[in-house]
């Protein structure tokens, strides 16, 4: 008792200022880190491995690789599981295909069911002009071009056109008419849409002025049969049947005006019956590779696109999937698989859909998103790049590089997004403007494409853009035989490895499974301690069932898939 005595006088004796101050400094820390402490959003067990492998492999092969929501013994995610209205709940649903699709975002969410909604779909056409166009009047344009193109012999329909809901009416229009849809990349040279058209023995095209080499086509591609020209408001008085001297007889020519006019308003506007057990034709769509280099046409069946979007519907947690208060933008072109497959996602969900001209074309997010306010938005890698080398190069001062910081440790080290604080005020006006209300963005698609030229985003320019947009960020590995997307990073994935120049694209999505054959000296060791090879991937969103990207992958010890 005496020496506790002592000591504390002795404490209490040599107390001066400076104690005081180390002592508040110490209760400072301690209650900031207590009250900043954050919960990690997602088990990192669960991080650690993403994807399970098969007990056995063969030889010259790494083991096949599923997500965790495709377990191996069970079937792989093969479509939307349709089922008809009272059927029992433990019944098991048609895989569906485009025409569920339509028939799902035309009937909104049923009353009484949450959450309930219809989702709108809107023509962007600048920041003060936003079109909201009625369900109704999309399934009557879906009629009546059908029924048009069908009339005049048409099989496979050619759709050259920017982002639009003409480009979706045209899709949804060639499934309720059986026709087969060509999606052809749109703003390409004349010599490559006539090379394009010849390839596919499309016998219509649907397009607009001024963006189609309609001389050049004629002369040079004497299969074309018809075509319906997309006349914008301003160019409405103009005469498009005349089709000029010389060229163009046998071309029979309207306009997607006068066919939807020329019949009265309340006609076509209930939605086609149809016969579900026969599958509609399939989506052919011409996949970019390196430049210079001819496109891959891919053929896609119904079946392979219903599967995709299944997969995606079901690649982000339930509390987090598209739903009625979600506006969708596809800030990428609608002739690429993956936002095509997105958007059809968003559509089955009842979400919004918004649809602007200039995606696709430009690789300006801030244009791309103009005038609305997007929640969730699928963009190029070349536009995302963009977005993050402008918005470093903003980082200049101390205070915005501390807040950055802190931001990243709450990211990478925590595993959660960072909040607003009194810090982030100062990196808030550098964020790069998407859509018009700031903060509304919850969640990007970014997709590297297999054996294309995209530049690839590593895991700190992932966790930077996470920081800039406020949004989870989803990179996803893309390829031309392989509707929507072969992998793709989770939901709650926010790590960096070392020094953060990696990148991998998460665990195979539910619609298929990947495996790595051999390469070279790029192999399976016996040992298991590298996994490498060529990928390849096999499942119901794969044309022909089964695909060999060309490209060399790899295993990672997350057991996530990686380029080599
Ligand atoms: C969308 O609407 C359909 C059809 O009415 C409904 O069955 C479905 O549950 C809705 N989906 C969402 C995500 O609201
Ligand atoms: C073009 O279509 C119209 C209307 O369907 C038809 O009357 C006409 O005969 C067609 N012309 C040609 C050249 O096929
Ligand atoms: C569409 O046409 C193909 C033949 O081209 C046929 O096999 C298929 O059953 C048809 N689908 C529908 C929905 O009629």
């Amino acid at each position: 008792m005496n020496q506790l005595d002592e000591a504390l006088s002795s404490l209490i004796g040599q107390w001066n200022g400076y104690s005081t101050g180390l002592i508040t400094a110490l209760v400072l820390i301690i209650t900031y880190s207590i009250m900043t402490r954050v919960e990690a959003e997602i088990h990192p067990m669960l991080l650690a491995r993403q994807a399970q492998g098969s007990p056995v492999r063969q030889e010259g092969e790494s083991p096949i690789y599923r997500g965790s929501s495709a377990p191996h013994g069970m079937p792989l995610n093969s479509g939307l599981n349709v089922k008809e209205p009272g059927a029992s709940k433990w019944s098991t649903g048609r895989d569906g295909d485009l025409r569920d699709i339509w028939k799902r975002s035309v009937l909104g969410t049923p009353e009484g069911e949450a959450p309930k909604g219809k989702g709108k779909i809107l023509t962007v056409l600048g920041s003060q002009k936003v079109i909201e166009h009625k369900h109704d009047s999309i399934t009557r344009a879906i009629n009546l071009i059908g029924q048009q193109i069908s009339s005049q012999g048409g099989s496979k329909v050619a759709i050259y056109l920017p982002n639009s809901v003409e480009f979706l009416a045209t899709l949804f229009a060639c499934s309720f008419y059986n026709l087969t849809a060509i999606l052809l990349p749109f703003d390409e040279p004349e010599d490559v849409i006539v090379s394009m058209l010849q390839r596919s023995g499309a016998d219509t095209v649907v397009t607009a002025p001024g963006a189609f080499p309609f001389d050049i086509v004629v002369k040079s591609y004497p299969a074309l049969k018809q075509l319906i020209w997309v006349v914008d408001e301003g160019s409405k008085h103009l005469d498009w049947n005349e089709v000029p001297k010389g060229v163009g007889g046998s071309v029979n020519v309207s306009t997607w005006q006068d066919i939807l006019n020329d019949v009265p308003v309340a006609a076509g506007t209930d939605l086609l019956s149809y016969d579900e057990s026969k599958e509609p034709n399939d989506v052919v769509i011409f996949w970019k590779t390196k430049p210079g280099n001819l496109e891959e046409m891919v053929r896609l069946t119904q079946k392979n696109l219903v599967s995709a979007v299944s997969a995606q519907l079901t690649a982000v947690p339930s509390h987090s999937r598209f739903s009625p208060a979600d506006l969708f933008l596809p800030a990428a072109s609608l002739s690429d698989s993956f936002p095509l497959v997105l958007t059809l996602a968003a559509l089955y969900s009842n979400a919004s859909v918004a649809l602007n001209s200039v995606a696709g074309t430009s690789s300006d997010i801030a244009l791309a998103t103009i005038g609305i306010a997007p929640t969730v938005v699928v963009a190029t890698p070349e536009t995302m790049r963009k977005t993050h080398v402008e918005t470093t190069g903003k980082l200049t001062s101390a205070i915005a590089s501390v807040a950055h910081w802190v931001q990243t440790r709450s990211l990478v080290q925590n595993g959660a997004m960072p909040v607003a604080s009194f810090l982030t005020q100062f990196t808030d006006n550098l964020r790069p403007s998407i859509g018009v209300t700031p903060g509304k963005l919850r969640l990007l698609y970014v997709a590297d494409s297999a054996g294309a030229d995209t530049p690839t985003l590593s895991e700190h320019t992932l966790s930077d853009l996470r920081i800039f947009t406020g949004a989870r960020v989803i990179y996803a590995l893309t390829a031309a035989k392989v509707a929507g997307s072969v992998a793709q990073t989770q939901y709650h994935d926010y790590r960096v490895h070392g020094d953060g120049t990696g990148s991998h694209f998460g665990p195979p999505v539910s619609s298929v499974e990947v495996f790595l054959r051999d390469s070279g000296s790029h192999k399976t060791a016996e040992d298991g301690s590298t996994i490498e090879g060529q990928i390849i991937v096999r499942g119901p969103a794969v044309s022909g069932g089964l695909a060999e990207l060309g490209v060399l992958g790899k295993i990672r010890e997350d057991n996530t898939l990686a380029y080599v």
